[in-house]
This record gives C-alpha cells, structure tokens and sequence, in this order.
C-alpha cells in the first residue's frame, strides 16, 4: 500500500490514539508526537525520499510554518537545500524558529500563503523540486493516519480533520478507501473537513450547497496554520466529504480556544490552534458512533496564542509562601 525502499526517515508516524474525557465515544489521533511536532512528517518522509531518488538537490515549499518545519528537517537529513516560502506575520513563532533551525533558507513573502504558494507554482517549481501538498507523495505518506485508525480502533463512523491547504483530509479518505477495497473496512468513515469561520472556503461552500469552494482573500483566524484562502487540494476533499457521506463545517476562534483549552486540561494533550479545531468540531456536532479528531500539530508550535488564552495564570502565592517555610 506504499512505495518502498530505503527511504529518508525520522521514525515519523506511530503517534497515540488516545480515547478523550470531553464526549464518550470521542478518540484523539495526536499528531503532535511526531519528529517536527506534526502530521507534516508522514509525508515529507516519502517527499524527500522522492526528491533525492530523482537527483534533486534543492527542494521548495510554501508553508504557513509547519510543512516549512518539516521539510527544513528532512532535508537537513537527506543533506538537501530547502527553501520555505513564509508570510511575513504570518507564521506561528515556534514554526519559524524550526526552520531556521534545522537550516532553511526562509523567503519572507508580503501576503498570505496563497500567494506564496502561487509563486512555488509559478516559478518556485523551475529551481527546486517542490514539496507542498500537490506533490502527490505528500498524501501517499499522510495516508498512513488512516491505516493507523484502522489498526487500533478499526473502521469509525466519523474522522474529523482541520481544513487548510486540504491535502491532508484528501490523503486520509485514500487511506481508508484503499482499506475498503481490500475488504477491510466495511463501512468507510464520514470525513468532516473543519475550517476556522474567517478562512472557510469549503465551510461556506458546502453550507450554502454549492460545488466548488468560495475563495477568501484575507483569511483571518487564530489559526495560523489553515489561515488559507485558496486551498489548492479542494476538489478532492470536496469528493472525500461527499463520497465519504460527511460534511464541511467552521468553527470560530473562541471555540478553538476553548477546545485548546479543554483538550489540555483535561485530556493533557497541548494542541496548535488548528489541531484543536478538530475537536471543536467534534464538541459542536455532537454526532453519535467512534469519532477520531486528527489533533494535526503541537501546541509548542505557537507558544503566543496559548499565552493569550491561559492569561488567567493562577497565582500560587499561598503555596510559595509554605515552600519558603514563611
Ligand atoms: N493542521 C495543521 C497543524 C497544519 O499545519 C495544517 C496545514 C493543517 C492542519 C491543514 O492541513 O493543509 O493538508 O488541509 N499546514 C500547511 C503548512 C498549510 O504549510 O504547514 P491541509
């Protein structure tokens, strides 16, 4: 079910299927453990794989941080040039610091990831082999989220999976279609494709019953990792919902914070704003039957937001005050 070989890997995948407190039947897929701290790694793993098998010594994407991440990491592993296509203030701070890290070139772009992305796809694809999600490898490894779900809980009724770029909701339905051509799935999941209210151009799209996605010029969300407009991957996460029997849905900002919040004070999983909208969604539609929510990238990705939203930090004076043995 995958292309093999010895390939370029920093023992991505493998990541906790962990049954949550916030609503009974609700499982998270933590996507944080993996190598970069998110579920960018399956896919790059076999990107970068691809790119060096075909000789390439220089790779390129456009990122709103965490495919930069990662792509910065295998590279820096494969001993390949990578350059990552940023939006000026747009980009979680922990994101950004990964990639120059591990050794990026970083391009700072005016504009929102869209645009970035168009110049990869304009021009970008001339000097360097790309890496973003159109690159068909990216969601041959990502697929393996479905496998894995498959493995432990087999086939359950509803997959929830954040919405930006929609690589990653199209990679996860050809994973568990593939496991229904094989028989083992009898029922395939209903795919839920979740996106922040101020960047939801399938959200509004499926709402309003139409076919094809309503672009947003300026996507707003705290969000920043699916703060897109223009998701390149639409048309086959469009098919993914519809095939599956799902649905596209939006959430806003204060119920991602909230489920953020909730996820890790009482489930003690630290998600990224766009992870936690997963499980936002999960909160809101209430559905009965196994739900999994993709929690897709670690909440030491954006140390700012988290700020932001535990600013009520409690104050333990009384307990210092006895430590101290005043
Ligand atoms: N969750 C996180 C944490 C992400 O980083 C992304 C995408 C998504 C969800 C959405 O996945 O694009 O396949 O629909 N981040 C990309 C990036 C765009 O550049 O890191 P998608």
């Amino acid at each position: 079910m995958l292309p093999l070989g010895s390939g370029i890997s920093l023992g991505e995948g493998g990541t906790p299927l962990v049954e949550s407190s916030l609503s009974s039947n609700l499982y998270i897929k933590f996507e944080g453990t993996n190598p970069t701290g998110s579920f960018k790694d399956r896919g790059m793993a076999l990107g970068v794989t691809v790119a060096r098998e075909s000789r390439a010594e220089k790779v390129i994407v456009a990122s709103t941080g965490n495919t930069a991440a990662s792509a910065a990491a295998y590279a820096a592993r494969a001993g390949l040039k990578c350059y990552v296509l940023l939006p000026r203030g747009n980009v979680a701070r922990g994101k950004l610091i990964q990639a120059a890290l591990h050794g990026a070139e970083i391009i700072m772009i005016n504009g929102f990831f869209d645009t970035a992305l168009r110049y990869v796809l304009e021009h970008g694809t001339k000097y360097a082999y790309p890496l973003n999600s159109f690159n068909p490898w990216r969601l041959e490894g990502q697929k393996t989220i479905a496998f894995e779900i498959y493995e432990e809980l087999g086939c359950p009724d509803y997959v929830i999976v954040p919405v930006g770029n929609a690589g990653n909701i199209s990679a996860i339905w050809k994973g568990f279609r593939e496991l229904g051509e094989l028989g083992l799935c009898r029922k395939l999941p209903r795919m839920v494709g979740v996106q922040a209210e101020g960047a939801a151009p399938l959200a509004v799209a499926w709402q309003r019953g139409l076919k094809s996605p309503l672009f947003v010029d300026k996507p707003k969300t705290i969000a920043s990792a699916i703060r897109i407009g223009r998701p390149i991957n639409w048309p086959k996460a469009m098919a993914a919902v519809e095939q599956s029997g799902g649905l596209f849905i939006a959430v806003s900002d204060s119920e991602i914070a909230e489920a953020q919040r909730l996820l890790a004070s009482r489930d003690g999983i630290g998600a990224e704003p766009a992870g936690a909208a997963s499980v936002a969604a999960a909160l809101r539609l209430k559905v009965s039957g196994t739900v999994v929510a993709v929690v897709t990238g670690h909440a030491l990705k954006d140390p700012d937001v988290i700020e932001i939203s535990v600013r009520e930090i409690k104050d333990s004076r009384e307990l210092l005050l006895l430590l101290e043995g005043a």
